[in-house]
């Protein structure tokens, strides 16, 4: 059985639901039989029963995305059985269901954190000295974990003493995105949680070792908006201890650059939500829903990457709203307009081989250390943590506790398998900050509706809807993500 599904572009670039479904017409007969069947099926089991069959399913955290409302509204037909590349049963959403969906998610991506109309902007500071009165005779030396220390099994403490590692307000580098207080989040305790390993404990973080490491450096994050959301947590850590004045921020077209003057050091991001070429690929105007991808295709991106001293990579959650993606055939230059429809484990282990030949490629290991990032999980149905008055991550604010058990959230697993496989093939070694299960226990830790949409924070109204507007992808800083950059941290550090 060929699990590749034969698709035309819609020849405008408009993402109506009706254009949408004409470049998929052709499907429709065959799959008819099976829409009957999972139709029924889905009247008697429901879709949690069908989630368990499943054992994961594709779309699971769109499926947990619909508002009670919407799913009445939705079409009857809504839920299409197919079978999988590996010959699970696997779940995906018809069309226009599909189409509400992607927008949820795509709208909670669609921010641009330097919210420019120009192509280049400069955030430079004018007054200098101030603020950093701060006595230097702090001895600079840190306790490093032993290299064989898993950093990543441990617990979440309360530590209100030792983090927040910066203060919200004082970090005007961050966007509105992100600052969850100042965007009138009541609750601030979802910045004082600590990840501490079991079996040995993350050095504290200075950031003039940290510079120091990054001295005539440049540490580049590589992907999607997750990656920025660690990257602005990455300036906020170390911009502290620069003064005014010897810091900027500069955003050019796919690439952002902080730059630290006295070190001449960057931290620097890319967008490239797939790592490899896709129509997505836009900084600024990629509210994309039909998303396509071309695997095979890494060097228009990569060259931008080259001289970089760290990389760090991640690609998840455009993933996410599809259970296949579409890939083209041919290319874009070239006006190619047909597309495949292949399996997401599939078309995602052919991107990372594209992208880890790339990296033996082109990366010297003596001097650029790599790593990725796994999967930042979401936080869509409450119930996945026992909570069924919750709606979504609205409202959370502990983490979950017990941890006893692994929690499922709905995070694609198999990906993570890919990403371990791959890595583990590669002439170059990858550094695998392993965020995904940590993370998992951090409900408290998303932005929900103490954000932006479309550049604009969330009106009154909105803040009262979170079952249709909280963000429940992205991280408040402080935040979670520092503690992604703790890991970070300590691995640069650690390495001669
Ligand atoms: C730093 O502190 C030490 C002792 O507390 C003091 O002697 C020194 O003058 C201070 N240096 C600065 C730059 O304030
Ligand atoms: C990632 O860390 C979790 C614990 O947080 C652990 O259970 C899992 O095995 C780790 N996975 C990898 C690939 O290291
Ligand atoms: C830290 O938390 C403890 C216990 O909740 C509280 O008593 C204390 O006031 C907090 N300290 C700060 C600085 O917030
Ligand atoms: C500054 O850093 C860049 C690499 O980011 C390096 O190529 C350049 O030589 C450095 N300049 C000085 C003066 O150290
Ligand atoms: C890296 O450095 C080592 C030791 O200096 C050297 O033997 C090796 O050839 C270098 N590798 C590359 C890819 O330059
Ligand atoms: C944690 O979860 C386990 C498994 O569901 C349960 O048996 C245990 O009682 C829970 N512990 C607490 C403290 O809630
Ligand atoms: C990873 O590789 C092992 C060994 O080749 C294989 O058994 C396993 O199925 C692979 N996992 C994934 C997710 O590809």
């Amino acid at each position: 059985m060929n699990p590749f599904r034969r698709n035309k572009i819609p020849l405008s670039n408009s993402e109506t639901g009706a254009l949408a479904m004409k470049g998929r017409k052709s499907n429709f007969l065959s799959i008819f039989v099976a829409v009957v069947f999972v139709f029924l099926l889905g009247m008697v089991m429901y879709s949690e029963d069908l989630r368990s069959i499943a054992d994961f399913s594709l779309s699971r955290s769109k499926v947990q995305e619909i508002p009670e409302e919407k799913s009445k509204q939705a079409t009857s037909v809504q839920v299409i059985a197919k079978k999988g590349a590996q010959g699970t049963l696997t779940v995906t959403v018809s069309e226009n269901f599909r189409e509400q969906e992607s927008e949820e998610i795509q709208e909670a991506m669609d921010v641009n954190p330097v919210v420019e109309k120009t192509d280049m902007i400069v955030l430079k500071e004018k007054k200098a000295g101030e603020s950093e009165e701060e006595n230097e005779t702090e001895e600079d030396v840190v306790e490093l974990p032993p290299e064989e220390c898993d950093l990543f099994t441990g617990e979440w403490v309360f530590d209100n003493v030792t983090h927040p590692l910066y203060k919200e307000d004082k970090c005007e580098f961050l966007t509105a995105q992100v600052t969850c207080m100042k965007n009138g989040r009541p609750d601030s305790t979802y910045q004082n949680w600590r990840w501490q390993p079991r079996d040995c404990s993350l050095p504290k973080f200075k950031p003039r070792l940290l510079l120091e490491k990054l001295r005539a450096k440049r540490l580049m994050f590589v992907g999607d908006s997750l990656n920025r959301n660690q990257w602005e947590s990455m300036i906020c850590l170390v911009q502290s201890v620069v003064p005014a004045g010897r810091k900027s921020l500069i955003k050019d077209g796919s690439l952002s650059i902080f730059r630290i003057e006295d070190y001449n050091a960057t931290v620097e991001f890319y967008w490239a939500p797939f790592l490899v070429e896709s129509n997505s690929d836009d900084p600024a105007m990629h509210s994309i829903l039909n998303r396509i991808i071309m695997p095979e295709s890494i060097k228009k991106h990569g060259v931008n990457w080259r001289e970089a001293d760290y990389l760090i990579f991640n690609t998840y959650i455009w993933w996410m709203n599809n259970g296949f993606m579409k890939v083209l055939r041919g290319s874009f230059d070239e006006g190619s307009s047909e597309y495949d429809e292949v399996p997401r484990p599939i078309a995602y282990e052919r991107v990372l081989r594209t992208w880890s030949k790339w990296v033996d490629d082109n990366v010297d290991p003596n001097r650029t250390k790599v790593f990725f990032s796994t999967m930042s999980p979401l936080h869509i149905k409450s119930e996945d943590w026992g909570n069924p008055d919750g709606i979504k991550c609205a409202k959370e604010t502990m983490p979950v506790r017990n941890m006893s058990r692994p929690l499922n959230v709905g995070t694609d697993r198999r990906l993570l398998g890919i990403t371990q496989n791959v890595t583990q093939s590669m002439k170059v070694r990858v550094n695998l900050l392993n965020i995904t299960t940590l993370s998992e226990y951090r409900k408290d830790a998303h932005t929900s509706v103490y954000t932006i949409r479309q550049g604009k924070l969330l009106t009154a109204e909105q803040h009262s809807n979170p079952a249709t507007f909280a963000d429940c992808i992205h991280w408040c800083l402080p935040g979670l993500p520092d503690t992604w950059n703790e890991f970070l941290y300590t691995r640069i550090l650690s390495q001669s």
